[in-house]
């Protein structure tokens, strides 16, 4: 783009440079231009040649918008918010966020727009990378996000970067300890994400249980490398007659436990 730019505004300050009349073919009628006139049309040539190949340019490369507002279609959303999340990916190199691994993000996403999810909740939301990502499904399937974050300079960062990506009609963030939050929330809800301090898995499964009908799903991350420090969670979402739960891996190196809620209440003739 810059090589053929160059070469127009070569061209336009040869042609300014000099006293002779140009004649410019317009439409077969040839039109005489001199002087001031002269330098006004190929001044005019040259910047409307320059924006269509800007924008031409812009197009071809596939750039996302500068911001979300801007974004005026779905495809330039998708790019502005791809965008972020590989800003945030970088930002994580160097910094304690823990996000999920971008297949997991990508799961989350899918799981919740394909199941058609109306209310979520996230336990342990860190800067918002996985909030985004289950953002973006649930505003293709109608539904809402709570997401909590004990830590303050986190929660600020989630909110911050829930609002770049355009999606904070979809989700809430919320600062404070998941387990004293939850019980003042409304619910129910349909699925669970839990990411936080593994050792209090349980404890949030427990709290969120009056909240969860039959039919939520919740998500378990790192359910297979860490499963030594949820030991709890996992023998009760494996032994409890009202849960199916499966381990499901994107990654091949760590995963969730996914657990299906078939039946609200202990009996075991409700075991499938
Ligand atoms: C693994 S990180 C979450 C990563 C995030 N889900 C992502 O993928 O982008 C765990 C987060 O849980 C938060 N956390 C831990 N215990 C919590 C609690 N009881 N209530 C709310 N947040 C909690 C931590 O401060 C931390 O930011």
């Amino acid at each position: 783009m810059s090589f053929r730019t160059n070469r127009l505004a070569c061209l336009t300050t040869h042609a300014l440079d000099s006293d002779r009349t140009t004649q410019i073919n317009c439409g077969g009628q040839k039109l005489k231009v001199t002087g001031i006139l002269q330098a006004s049309v190929l001044t005019l040539i040259f910047f409307a040649a320059f924006s269509v190949l800007t924008a031409s340019a812009v197009s071809e490369e596939g750039s996302s918008p500068p911001s979300i507002q801007q974004a005026k279609t779905p495809p330039e959303r998708e790019a502005f918010r791809q965008e972020l999340l590989r800003e945030l990916e970088e930002y994580a190199k160097t910094h304690s966020t823990w996000n999920v691994p971008r297949t997991d993000g990508q799961f989350l996403r899918i799981l919740v727009e394909s199941c058609k999810i109306k209310r979520a909740l996230e336990i342990g939301s860190s800067n918002g990378y996985s909030t985004i990502w289950i953002g973006m499904g649930l505003e293709r399937s109608g539904g809402k996000l709570i997401t909590l974050e004990i830590d303050h300079g986190r929660a600020e960062m989630c909110k911050e970067n829930v609002k770049k990506a355009g999606l904070e009609k979809v989700i809430t963030g919320m600062e404070g300890d998941a387990l004293k939050v939850i019980p003042t929330l409304k619910g129910p809800f349909d699925f669970v994400f839990i990411d936080a301090w593994k050792p209090d898995y349980k404890k949030h499964l427990d709290t969120v249980m009056p909240r969860m009908p039959v039919g939520v799903v919740i998500a378990a991350h790192n359910a297979i490398r860490m499963a030594s420090s949820m030991r709890d969670y996992l023998d009760a979402v494996k032994t409890d007659p009202r849960f199916d739960t499966v381990f499901l891996s994107t990654t091949m190196r760590d995963g969730f436990a996914i657990t299906y809620k078939k039946a609200e209440q202990s009996s075991p003739g409700r075991q499938r």
